[in-house]
C-alpha cells in the first residue's frame, strides 16, 4: 500500500527514513535478501535459495505497493538500504481476514539502533488503518534479540512449533508463535 514516509532519529544520531518499498529498490532487495540470509540463521531462506530475477522482484514490489492490504516498508539510512519489513493478510476469507502476519530483517550493521522498534510501531498503525485486528509472527526459539523486540512491542507468545526449521548441518530448531491484538 501507499503510505506517508516517516523520519526517525537513531540511537547514534543518524536519521532513518521509513517509506514504501517500490520497484526502484528491486536490485537492492535481491542483494539484501542474499546478504541478510547469510548474516543470520534466523531467516527462513538460505542464501542460495534467493533466486529472484530483477523483473520478477520488480513485479512483486509493484504488486505489493498497489495492494491496499499489504505493507512493504523499507528503511533507508544515509541513502543506503538498512532493512525491510512487511505485513501481509492471511487471506480474503471473512473468517480470517482480520489477521495479518509481520516480518522484519535488517542488515547486521544496523541492529540495535532502534529501527526495529520504529518499524513495528509504524507497521502497527498501518495494520490498524487497513482494518486488521490481530498481527502474528513466528520467531526462531533462540533469536533472543527479536523476541525482546517483539515483547517490547506488545507481542505475546501463544505456542511453539517443534523442529520447525532444519539446518544444513542436520540440526533443528523450534519456532515460537507470537501475536498481538491491535
Ligand atoms: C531482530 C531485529 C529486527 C531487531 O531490530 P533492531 O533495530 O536491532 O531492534 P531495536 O534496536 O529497536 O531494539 C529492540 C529491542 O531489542 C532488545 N535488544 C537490543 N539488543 C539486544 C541484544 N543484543 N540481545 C537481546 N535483546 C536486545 C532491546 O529490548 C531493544 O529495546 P530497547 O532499545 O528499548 O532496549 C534485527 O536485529 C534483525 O534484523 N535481526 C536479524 C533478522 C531477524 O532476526 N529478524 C527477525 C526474524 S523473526
Amino acid at each position: 500500500m501507499k503510505f506517508e514516509e516517516k523520519k526517525i532519529q537513531l540511537k547514534d544520531g543518524r536519521t532513518c527514513t521509513l517509506k514504501p518499498n517500490t520497484s526502484e529498490y528491486a536490485q537492492d532487495m535481491i542483494d539484501y535478501l542474499k546478504k541478510t540470509s547469510a548474516e543470520t540463521p534466523f531467516l527462513l531462506r538460505n542464501p542460495d535459495e534467493v533466486q529472484y530475477t530483477l523483473d520478477g522482484e520488480k513485479e512483486i514490489l509493484d504488486r505489493l505497493y498497489n495492494d491496499p492490504n499489504s505493507v512493504m516498508m523499507i528503511a533507508i539510512v544515509g541513502g543506503k538500504v538498512a532493512g525491510n519489513s512487511s505485513i501481509n493478510g492471511m487471506g480474503d476469507k471473512r473468517k480470517i481476514k482480520h489477521r495479518c502476519s509481520m516480518a522484519i530483517a535488517l542488515y547486521e550493521e544496523y541492529w540495535g539502533l532502534g529501527i526495529g522498534s520504529a518499524m513495528i510501531e509504524y507497521l502497527t498503525s498501518l495494520a490498524k488503518e487497513i482494518g486488521y485486528s490481530q498481527m502474528e509472527l513466528e520467531v526462531v526459539a533462540n533469536n533472543e534479540r527479536a523476541q525482546a523486540l517483539y515483547k517490547k512491542c506488545g507481542f505475546v507468545e501463544y505456542g511453539r512449533r517443534p523442529n520447525a526449521l532444519k539446518f544444513d548441518d542436520g540440526s533443528y530448531n523450534d519456532e515460537i508463535l507470537m501475536y498481538k491484538a491491535l
